[in-house]
């Protein structure tokens, strides 16, 4: 992926804070740092990684460039046109855009309404955005899409609750290819699945990106689930984006103390090596995002930290061509 192509999503700055309830009225109003500050690129049919431990916003910052949350600043681009931009006061409609733009869901038993039969579910985005001039072309088109997912079309009179995991899943999947998207956010698809059909779920979204020339933003806590599927990684932490890197660069030349900490904790194939190496534990717990740390977010658990970084902030520079890294050292 050169950085010379023109990005398909461009995310500048973007900031999403969530504001807390339930404080006391007349102490200042406190929020939650969701995402703080990230700008990156996304180009034309790459998959990009995202990947970080629980809460460090990866979900917060694939619903907010969806605008399925609502920027609190910052700046989204989708090829070449502003759909948000808090300086000029931008935030488009985005109903055109929920053609390009899908999502597939962590949780696929809390995200299809059980009251819905499967072909009602893939049916309405097909309703919301017209994509048939009959009812025989709308029922084709549910049929055609449920088996590009492997379900067979019986399934479709049938309800979420009476399928396995795996099986909503591709119900998920096949809603969001429904409007025939460009771009999709894979929310940890597979996390909620069982083991055993992980990576079948993972190759079938890998064969409808290179059917459908989809773009991905791929959304792991672990990277040992997205470093063979993504072309470049991004790393998170405490809603901020830390090292962003080709995949294979990323893996075997990490640079922020935060991502060689992530993959030294990924088990090597060879035992040997694996039990050679070093596991880096951080000290201390991962701080609130209501209260982040001073300086670099990460300073209260880095084993290198100076006096620099507990005051000034590190911004993601480009260290070498395409790898990013924000880290004083
Ligand atoms: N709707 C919300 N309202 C308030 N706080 C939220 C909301 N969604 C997420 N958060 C908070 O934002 C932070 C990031 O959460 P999230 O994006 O879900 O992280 P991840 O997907 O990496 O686990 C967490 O501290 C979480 O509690
Ligand atoms: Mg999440």
């Amino acid at each position: 992926m050169s950085s010379e192509q023109n990005p398909l999503i461009k995310v500048e700055n973007l900031r999403k804070y969530f504001p807390v309830k339930g404080t006391n009225p007349l102490q200042k109003k406190k929020y939650v740092q969701a995402v703080e500050s990230v700008s990156f690129n996304i180009y034309r049919g790459e998959t990009l990684g995202i990947v970080g431990e629980s809460g460090c916003g990866k979900t917060t910052l694939g619903r907010t460039i969806l605008r399925l949350y609502e920027p609190t600043s910052g700046k989204i681009i989708y090829d070449g046109a502003p759909i948000y931009d808090s300086e000029k006061k931008i935030a488009v409609k985005m109903l055109p855009y929920r053609r390009k733009m899908q999502i597939i869901f962590q949780d696929p038993s809390a995200s299809l309404d059980p009251r819905m039969t499967v072909g009602e579910i893939v049916g309405e985005a097909l309703d919301i955005h017209k994509l048939y001039s009959s009812k025989k072309e709308r029922s084709e088109r549910i049929n055609e899409l449920l088996d590009k997912v492997g379900l067979n079309t019986e399934h479709a009179n049938r309800f979420p609750p009476e399928f396995s995991g795996g099986q909503q899943q591709r119900v998920g999947i096949a809603r969001a290819l429904a409007v025939d998207p460009e771009f999709i956010v894979c929310d940890e698809p597979i996390s909620a699945l069982d083991v055993s059909i992980q990576s079948q779920v993972v190759n079938m979204l890998e064969d409808l990106q290179a059917e459908n020339h989809l773009t991905y933003l791929f959304i792991a806590h672990d990277i040992s689930v997205v470093r063979h599927i993504s072309n470049r990684i991004g790393v998170m932490y405490l809603g901020q984006m830390v090292e962003l890197a080709d995949s294979y660069e990323l893996c075997s030349k990490p640079v922020h103390p935060y991502t060689r900490t992530l993959l030294s904790a990924v088990p090597l194939p060879d035992p040997i090596k694996s039990r050679s190496r070093q596991r880096i534990l951080l000290e201390g717990e991962i701080p609130s995002p209501l209260n982040p740390p001073s300086g670099c977010r990460f300073h209260t658990r880095c084993p290198y930290a100076t006096d620099r970084c507990r005051e000034e902030c590190p911004e993601l520079r480009e260290q070498s061509p395409g790898h990013f890294v924000a880290c004083h050292l």
